[in-house]
């Protein structure tokens, strides 16, 4: 039964999780960007303890010099950053954007229609005396596999947990005829004839 109950969850996943688009946020602390140096400064509640826009899970990076690298799989990337001075965004070795002098964080590029598929986002500081401050990055990769083989997978799953469900019933049913037979007749808890029984009576009897 236990088997056939984790079949059921796991159909009852592959429902949630066919969502199609699904978006993934890189947060600038995140192993998976790497700092062409390191950054200058790494924002903490600590070390900066007034932001004017609290950072995304509460840490941003600050860039002045060389690049930031960003490996992604998906369709649409989106970079929430502020700059002083300029920067401009590398996809997959082409420039494809530039921002300036954005005060806060906030959306400084996109692109939501490029091939589902990994690519690699650069992010660089323009002229001398640019200064990035990288918050998070958000992609959206479409994590629905096939249509057919969520549905093929859940029937498949749902088919699996009835037969187990049908083999656990058959199963419980052909043990307790073992247990019959090999006992004979089942004895309950009320045969008149119970030793435990006549003294209880016996004992009712005498209190009369
Ligand atoms: C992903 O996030 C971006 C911006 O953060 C938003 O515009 C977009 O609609 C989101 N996509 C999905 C599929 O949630
Ligand atoms: C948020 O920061 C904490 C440490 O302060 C870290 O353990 C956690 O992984 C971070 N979460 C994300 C989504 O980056
Ligand atoms: C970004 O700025 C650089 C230098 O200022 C310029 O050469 C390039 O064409 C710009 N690219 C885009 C996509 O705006
Ligand atoms: C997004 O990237 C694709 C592929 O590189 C390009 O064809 C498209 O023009 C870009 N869209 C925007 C809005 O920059």
């Amino acid at each position: 039964m236990h088997l056939a109950h984790s079949l059921w969850t796991v159909a009852a996943l592959c429902v949630a999780v066919h969502g199609g688009l699904t978006n993934f946020t890189l947060d600038d602390a995140s192993p998976v960007i790497s700092y062409t140096p390191a950054p200058l400064q790494q924002c903490t509640p600590e070390v900066c303890p007034e932001p004017a826009v609290p950072p995304y899970n509460g840490t941003s990076s600050t860039v002045v010099v060389g690049h930031i690298s960003i490996p992604f799989v998906g369709s649409a990337v989106y970079v929430y950053l502020s700059v002083q001075g300029s920067c401009s965004f590398n996809l997959d070795d082409q420039v494809v954007g530039n921002a300036s002098n954005l005060e806060f964080i906030s959306l400084a590029f996109s692109n939501d229609s490029l091939p589902d598929s990994p690519h690699v986002l650069m992010i660089y500081p323009g002229l001398w005396g640019s200064l990035i401050e990288l918050d998070y990055v958000v992609f959206s990769h479409n994590v629905r596999t096939s249509r057919g083989a969520i549905i093929g997978g859940v029937v498949g799953g749902i088919a699996a947990a009835t037969v187990l469900s049908i083999g656990g019933f058959l199963l419980r049913r052909r043990q307790k005829r073992k247990q019959l037979s090999t006992r004979g007749v089942p004895l309950g808890d009320h045969w008149p004839d119970k030793p435990s029984i006549q003294l209880a009576e016996m004992g009712k009897r005498e209190q009369k």
